[in-house]
């Protein structure tokens, strides 16, 4: 594996070429906006997912992170993988899965614990706007 102060070329490439970075207006009803911490080193990470809510997948997704190289390369790899997922889908990514494909080591797990944390903040906060979709969900499956 190619390194370069300790971060990994997966991780240099979503840093340097950072996917879906943005946001959308916190008000829209079929927007659901996760705003996270990482309490051991105080960065920040707001994602946002825009769900159509006849298929209930999420149709677009946007992010912006405060924070070191790892939950930057985190968050815009999560906006990847999320894309066209149903809010069940999504809501069952583990920090894990971010931290494999980005091979995070140890001491930068938390990292992509924020990316967890956000998109699992994100689909709650959609179901509080909209109760309804959580029930459609259900009878769909
Ligand atoms: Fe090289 Fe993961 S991309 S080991
Ligand atoms: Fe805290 Fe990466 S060092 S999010």
């Amino acid at each position: 594996p190619v390194q370069r102060r300790g971060y990994h070329e997966k991780v240099l490439d979503h840093y340097n070429n950072p996917r879906n970075v943005g946001s959308f207006k916190k008000g829209d009803q079929d927007v659901g906006t996760g705003l996270v911490g990482a309490p051991a080193c105080g960065d920040v990470m707001k994602l946002q997912i825009r769900v159509n809510k006849d298929s209930g997948r999420i149709d677009d997704v946007v992010f912006k992170t405060f924070g070191c190289g790892s939950a930057i390369a985190s968050s815009s790899y999560l906006t990847e993988l999320v894309r066209g997922m149903t809010l069940d889908e999504a809501g069952k990514i583990k920090n894990t899965d971010v931290a494999k494909e980005l091979c995070l080591p140890p001491v930068k797990l938390h990292c992509s614990m924020l990316a967890e944390d956000a998109i699992k903040s994100a689909i709650t906060d959609y179901y509080t706007k909209n109760p309804k979709a959580k029930a459609t969900d259900l009878s769909g499956t």
